[in-house]
């Protein structure tokens, strides 16, 4: 079986190497050369646990193939995916013209029945969109070609993308003709663990269900940062009582972890663009506006820890900072909150040393440039700094020398923005702990 993967994004980089690695001959397309060409060289374009091993190797055996040629991969492909960018607009929607361009090529060039899938997070009725690009493509040819098109959602979490493409909790599907249902059964056999998992639907709520689930998370992550601030207020805490709930089943302990407000590139994206989209059919989606509105606030808060420690005017002081990704175990900086943080301790006066075991690379070029000062690891980040920020749980920082970390601080404070710290024994190491709702 051969298929095309257009776009070499997480998405789609991710899924054409794991098609490949069950023995799919996999072309992926991009039209940045540079990044083709680093492909083939074995360069990953991101940082993700196992994904240069399963790359490397697939491309050494054949199946996995680089390109630039849109037109040329598909001849003989059953199915095209559709992973490139969907980057928010100026007021919040999806911005589709690099779907609908990869649409309108492929209605161009195919020369057979192909299913045209699209896998990045598009909104509801954008696979009536594509489809209408590809028809209109094959008219200005002449031409009547069958096709089908279909929405097969992403829910792969960075850091973990590779797991969880070969082990996947569910795949959805949406397709409305029987010939294309029987190659995608074909393409996902593999991967079926259980036939339960793979969920036929329509389109649009294939759609919908990309944007339902990110959404259902980010509101248990707005929920939960709520609750952590009343905690603090009411001398509650907020570990506890995630423990206390989470164990409801019904609840569920997983994605309720209070910190400093979710961000990467998933969540901040998709929840505004769902409140668009249902804005533009007349419905206002008010629960996930104040998940929106308590995200916002919520990167905010360590700052403000800082500050009602140290005063406002933070000038003459260095803050030490533990983790720029917007979470563990990726490089990832895309609406990471250690950039509002940081923001907002310079805008107070204060200087930031940074270190992230990952992200330093990324920070400097696109996100934060020279605003901090980087630091070789952990602890020289910590050397006269008059307190220690964690902002992202990387495990490294789990377990630190609270002696080693006592001694290169000026004065022993700790601002923990995931609660990873124990706040009793840092207070008998002679600590002040601040976390969230604890
Ligand atoms: C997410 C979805 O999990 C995935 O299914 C989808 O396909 C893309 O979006 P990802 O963006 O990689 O994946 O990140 P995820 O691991 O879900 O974390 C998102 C954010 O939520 C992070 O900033 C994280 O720190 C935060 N978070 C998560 C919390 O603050 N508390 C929690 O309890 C869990």
């Amino acid at each position: 079986m051969k298929i095309t993967v257009v776009g070499t994004g997480y998405v789609g980089l991710v899924s054409g190497a794991c098609f490949a690695d069950v023995g799919i001959d996999v072309t992926c397309v991009d039209i940045d050369q540079k990044k083709i060409d680093k492909l083939k060289n074995g360069i990953m374009p991101i940082y993700e646990p196992g994904l240069e091993e399963i790359v490397v190797r697939n491309f050494k055996s054949g199946r996995l193939h680089f390109s630039t040629n849109l037109g040329e991969a598909i001849q003989g492909s059953e199915v095209a995916f559709i992973a490139v960018g969907t980057p928010p607009g100026e007021d919040g929607s999806a911005d589709l013209q690099y779907v609908l361009a990869v649409a309108d090529e492929i209605g161009t060039h195919m020369s057979d029945y192909i299913v045209v899938a699209t896998k990045s997070t598009v909104p509801v009725t954008t696979g009536e969109k594509v489809r209408d690009a590809i028809s209109n493509a094959l008219k200005k040819r002449g031409s009547d070609l069958p096709f089908a098109v279909a929405s097969n959602p992403e829910f792969l979490k960075e850091g973990a993308a590779v797991e969880d493409f070969l082990k996947p909790d569910r795949i959805v599907i949406g397709v409305d003709d029987e010939r294309a249902e029987k190659i995608m059964q074909r393409l996902y056999k593999p991967f079926q663990l259980s036939g339960e998992r793979i969920i036929y639907m329509d389109i649009p709520s294939a759609e919908m269900t990309k944007y339902a689930a990110n959404a259902m998370l980010a509101t248990k992550i707005s929920f939960m940062n709520d609750i952590a601030n009343l905690c603090e207020r009411v001398g509650a805490n907020a570990n506890m009582v995630r423990k206390g709930i989470g164990t409801d089943p019904r609840i569920g302990n997983k994605f309720i972890f209070p910190g400093v407000g979710y961000g990467g590139s998933c969540f901040p994206k998709d929840v505004k663009a769902i409140v668009k989209t249902a804005a533009e059919y007349g419905h206002e989606l008010r629960v996930l506006k104040a998940v929106e509105e308590v995200n916002e606030d919520q990167k905010y808060v360590l700052a403000a820890k800082v500050k009602s420690h140290f005063g406002e005017d933070l000038s003459g002081k260095t803050f030490a900072m533990w983790g720029l990704s917007f979470k563990p175990n990726t490089d990832d900086m895309r609406e990471s909150p250690a950039a509002v943080i940081i923001d907002e301790l310079r805008a107070a006066g204060a200087k930031v040393k940074a270190y992230d075991p990952k992200a330093m690379e990324e920070a400097k070029e696109h996100y934060i440039f020279d605003k901090v000062t980087y630091s070789s690891d952990a602890y020289d980040a910590c050397v006269d700094a008059d307190a220690l920020l964690l902002v992202t749980e990387w495990s490294e920082f789990r377990i630190p020398s609270w002696e080693a970390i006592g001694k290169l601080l000026k004065s022993k404070v700790v601002f923990d923005g995931r609660n990873i710290y124990d706040k009793k024994y840092l207070k008998s190491q002679g600590f002040d702990h601040y976390g969230i709702g604890y």
